[in-house]
């Protein structure tokens, strides 16, 4: 499996992700589309930018009882994403559901990624408002193991992350790493961040780059840089 550079296509309507897709005329972005345009545009979305020839990452972060979660993710097998994720929280029960959910009957099936916790989630939230006491890397590292247990593609992770998990589920065992900034750039309300090329060193299979590439005075550029930096 390539390295590869996934915009987060964090735009609330068709016309802007489109005008923003419009400019790149060369090499095609994987995309990210998350639930702020998934729920304002619907399925449709999906169909139209994957139309376009863009791969995929349909993030909507499932977390529910395994037989919706089974369910959910047989409807959005249909969408032919090329990567989809969940909530490793939503336990194993949950994770081996989804992925008898998502697999065609072909067998095939779009990669299945868990989300372990948030980079939003500091270890004093997760003490006092989950109730969960152990070090946040810890549960990290169980959650991920729990999803390579059950079958899952790999991780959503800090790209500080990465190699632990890499150790923990072996090498094979993807990591999609959101949190990225070029060395000159800002850094937005990201905490635990680093560059492409640090984040290419620690090895992450996948970065997702939202605002760095979406707000820049030259996007194409933008996107050129990180592939520069992270893939070649
Ligand atoms: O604009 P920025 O590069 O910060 O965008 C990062 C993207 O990755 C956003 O779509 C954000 O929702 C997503 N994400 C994240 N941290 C996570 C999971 C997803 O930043 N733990």
């Amino acid at each position: 499996m390539g390295k590869d550079v996934i915009v987060a296509c964090d735009f609330s309507s068709k016309d802007e992700v489109m005008s923003f897709l419009d400019k790149f005329q060369g090499r095609k972005p994987f995309v990210k589309i998350g639930m702020e345009l998934f729920y304002a545009e619907g399925p449709s979305i999906v169909k139209e930018i994957k139309a376009r020839g863009h791969k995929i990452f349909l993030d909507l972060k499932l977390c529910d009882i395994p037989n919706t979660v089974k369910k959910s993710m047989k409807v959005l097998s249909e969408l032919d994403v090329d990567m989809t994720n969940l909530h490793a929280f939503g336990t194993k029960a949950m994770m081996e559901a989804a992925i008898e959910g998502l697999t065609r009957p072909d067998g095939t099936r779009p990669l299945l990624i868990a989300v372990t916790q948030l980079t939003s989630t500091s270890e004093e939230r997760m003490k006092n408002d989950l109730l969960i006491n152990e070090p946040l890397d810890k549960v990290v590292m169980h959650y991920a193991k729990n999803a390579s247990e059950c079958g899952l593609d790999g991780v959503v992770c800090s790209p500080l992350e990465a190699g632990k998990v890499k150790e923990v589920c072996g090498k094979e065992f993807l990591t999609v790493t959101p949190g990225v900034r070029f060395a000159d750039g800002d850094v937005g309300d990201q905490v635990r961040i680093t560059t492409p090329e640090k984040a290419k060193e620690i090895g992450s299979d996948y970065i997702v780059v939202g605002r760095p590439v979406t707000q820049a005075d030259d996007p194409v550029a933008a996107y050129e840089r990180c592939i520069k930096e992270f893939v070649d």
